[in-house]
């Protein structure tokens, strides 16, 4: 039985916020604790012989055949020999705040190469020995501990182990939907028990101000409450902030002794807490309490900071103030994200600035209020950190730029000289999708499912040495705009948070999806048991399409998230039975396949059967021109289907009616052409075109129509949808246009389809 089966079969005492608690108890009895170890070391000998004379390490960790095993640690340790036999003890004892003479914890400062986080753990048939250079160290250790301890043993093991990075962290944002405080402390402490490090806390965004500063009481009094507590309702009706006091008020604050109390909470566990105020932009809650800081002066009229008004830095100064007062944090975050600059083209008191600062170009206003934060946290010793808005060569060296909209800009930040933290949010965001938006709650637009999350590699080839020596770390974004409650941010942020978790603290060459994925089973059942709603891995089927533009095929790889099921297919058109061939091995398409496939366990079907027909076309590799562009043709024709994001690559985003040409190189026999459109009703939303004609030529000047489909009528639907607009009939062409009638908004198109 698990460790935290044993946890909830006695009380939950140990685990789930309690057993923190004994932890921080032996950490503040650290004296007495190592007197007692002191005194039971010659009653238990074994430990020492991890220590050669001179402190170094002597523990060799190559793994011998025959204990080949593994342990399903989350995240897995830099090292572990695995050996035979248990140590057999009560929960009680080995997590009793009173150590034992068989369970001995030691802070050895020589342990040095282990970094300031690392530990070293052996248990023996005869006792736990636990040392580390730290108290952090030691902390992790227990916490490996705890996930090795089950059915009142623990294996015998010895670890040594240390984080890859030193930011290991999740941010949520308290702004779109307010977290109380112990919901806060909640998620701290799961992230301390998969040994993530910093929680970036998002106080500050349109949504609302969520703490307290004295020099500007209006900003908790006017704008921490809303006349609807769903995001999306509040934004729809106006987005419209109440007092307190009003009937229906939704939201809420942090007062300074709330603060105090998750901070202190954090650092118990190890974490530090990073605010995060956001500059110039997002700001649309302070304008409410004070218009005086935005350039039209009036609430309601936008959310971006007066850059030329001196009142814009006394506020900046009084927050940064208060900030640095609450949170010892060397980093402060300081937003500098997506800001509407262009109100300041028409403000005067802007224009002004720009004049007296000699500026040519409005975006330096930009970098000047970034450049005023800076200044303010460095004069009281802190670095500031900022969305890779902030990027650029004015920036202090102690600035921190987190890189979100991909890698890019943390890369060529890190080969300045600069510190960076990846975020990006196509890997790291876990407010996206992270199954089939057809199924899942409403969420941000993007798909960030577990293995996507779990194989993002944060140090990219193209960096040298001196360069990965300035990525501090990796980060799990959750942004809340669709999370309304702790129920729901469990569900976006387990087990996601585990795959961050291990993708910064493990070595690059211990990880692997497989591995992790089987550990990752017992994970969620334990979390589910400590009563954590945690997303359950997917039993439907994805493919993965490689296409060979050499040899004119495909190849279709089909997966399952679970990995205790296997894959039956059928690609003759026949139906899908438990006796359907096993999938093992690429599918390969020459011209069409219709796959039908589905996951099974003891011969019952899993998830949904899936269907889909792949083709190798007659357009693969084609030329398409677009009327309203000339870039993105080639996604159209390169054989890959789009994917449940349209901001996967396969997908075209388009705006607006549209016209394109394929040119097939010389006139072909076509029968069919098909294009595939989405429709998502969340996040920024996709609509399907009203409708779509063909046209044939074969001088490129005269054109003949070939139909036209329309637009299905689709009502009450999940939020994912796709449309094909099919076109059968027989014609002889060298050029197939298109011409498409807009939707109602943003439209995405994966491929035309020509066979
Ligand atoms: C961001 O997602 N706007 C940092």
């Amino acid at each position: 039985m698990s460790y935290l089966c044993n946890t909830i079969l006695i009380g939950r005492l140990l685990f789930y916020e309690k057993h923190i608690v004994n932890l921080k108890l032996i950490f503040g009895m650290k004296n007495l604790f190592v007197i007692f170890w002191l005194v039971s070391l010659p009653i238990v000998g074994f430990s020492q012989d991890l220590l050669s004379s001179d402190g170094n390490l002597k523990m060799k960790f190559a793994l011998s055949k025959e204990v080949q095993r593994t342990i399903s640690v989350i995240p897995v340790p830099m090292e572990y020999e695995l050996q035979k036999g248990y140590f057999s003890i009560d929960s009680l004892t080995l997590f009793s705040d009173v150590s034992s003479p068989k369970v001995k914890y030691l802070i050895d400062k020589k342990l040095t190469q282990l970094g300031g986080e690392g530990y070293i753990l052996e248990v023996t048939s005869r006792g736990v020995s636990l040392k580390a250079s730290s108290e952090a160290g030691l902390f992790y250790g227990k916490m490996t501990l705890h996930q090795l301890y089950a059915d009142n043993k623990v294996p015998c093991v010895r670890i040594k182990d240390k984080p890859r990075f030193s930011h290991r962290g999740i941010m949520v944002d308290v702004s779109r939907h307010f977290f109380s405080k112990e919901e806060i402390k909640e998620m701290i402490n799961w992230m301390s028990v998969y040994k993530l490090n910093r929680f970036h806390w998002h106080l500050t965004d349109d949504g609302g101000w969520r703490f307290e500063v004295e020099d500007y009481p209006e900003l908790t009094k006017k704008t921490a409450f809303r006349s609807h507590h769903l995001w999306r309702e509040w934004w729809k009706n106006g987005g419209k902030f109440v007092s307190v006091d009003e009937q229906g008020a939704a939201g809420g604050y942090y007062t300074k002794e709330d603060i105090k109390e998750i901070v202190e909470y954090a650092a118990d566990r190890h974490i530090t807490i990073i605010p995060e105020i956001e500059f110039p932009g997002h700001s649309r809650e302070v304008f409410v309490a004070y218009p005086e800081l935005c350039c039209a002066e009036k609430p309601y009229s936008g959310g971006t900071f007066c850059v030329g008004n001196d009142k814009t830095y006394a506020f900046m100064k009084s927050v940064l103030n208060t900030v640095m007062d609450l949170f010892p944090s060397e980093m402060v975050h300081i937003g500098g994200d997506e800001t509407n600059t262009a109100v300041w083209k028409n403000c005067p008191k802007c224009w002004g600035l720009m004049t007296k600062e000699n500026m040519k170009d409005i975006h330096e206003l930009h970098n000047y209020i970034i450049g005023e934060a800076e200044k303010i946290l460095k004069s009281r010793g802190r670095r500031m950190i900022g969305w890779d808005e902030i990027a650029n060569e004015k920036r202090d060296k102690s600035s921190v730029i987190m890189s979100w909209r991909g890698e890019q800009a943390g890369i060529d930040a890190a080969k300045k000289g600069y510190d960076v933290i990846l975020t990006p949010l196509h890997y790291l965001y876990l407010d996206y999708f992270q199954a089939s938006p057809d199924k899942e709650p409403l969420a941000h637009d993007g798909y960030t499912p577990i293995e996507k999350v779990y194989t993002y590699k944060p140090i990219p080839d193209t960096l040298n040495d001196e360069a990965h020596a300035h990525i501090l770390g990796i980060q799990g974004n959750i942004w809340t705009e669709w999370i309304p409650n702790m129920k729901h941010l469990e569900y976006m942020a387990f087990p996601r948070t585990l795959a961050v978790a291990e993708v910064a603290w493990s070595p690059e060459e211990k990880r692997s999806w497989k591995s992790f994925r089987n550990r990752l089973g017992s994970h969620i059942v334990k979390l589910q048991d400590a009563g954590v709603n945690t997303y359950k891995l997917s039993s439907d089927i994805e493919s993965v399409v490689n296409v060979d533009t050499v040899r004119k095929k495909l190849e279709v790889s089909l997966k399952c998230e679970r990995e205790d099921v296997e894959i039956r297919y059928t690609d003759n058109g026949l139906y899908l039975t438990r006796k359907s061939a096993l999938y093992s091995w690429p599918l390969v398409v020459k011209d069409s396949l219709c796959v039908k496939a589905a996951a099974f366990k003891k011969g019952n079907i899993q998830g949904d059967i899936f269907t889909q027909h792949f083709y190798y076309h007659k357009g693969i590799g084609k030329k398409v021109q677009f009327s309203t562009r000339n870039k993105c043709g080639k996604i159209l024709a390169d054989g890959y289907i789009g994917g449940k994001t349209y901001l996967d690559g396969s997908w075209v985003n388009l705006h607006g009616d549209q016209e394109f040409i394929m040119d097939l190189g010389e006139e072909q026999e076509v029968r069919t052409v098909s294009t595939r459109w989405m429709q998502l009703r969340a996040g920024a939303r996709r609509h399907l075109p009203q409708q779509v004609e063909i046209l044939f030529s074969n001088d490129g000047e005269n054109y003949f129509s070939g139909g036209i489909v329309r637009k299905k009528s689709l009502k009450d639907i999940p939020a994912l949808q796709y449309q094909e607009y099919i076109f059968n009939g027989h014609w002889n062409a060298r050029y197939i246009k298109m011409k498409v009638k807009a939707g109602d908004g943003g439209m995405s198109v994966d491929e035309i389809i020509v066979m």
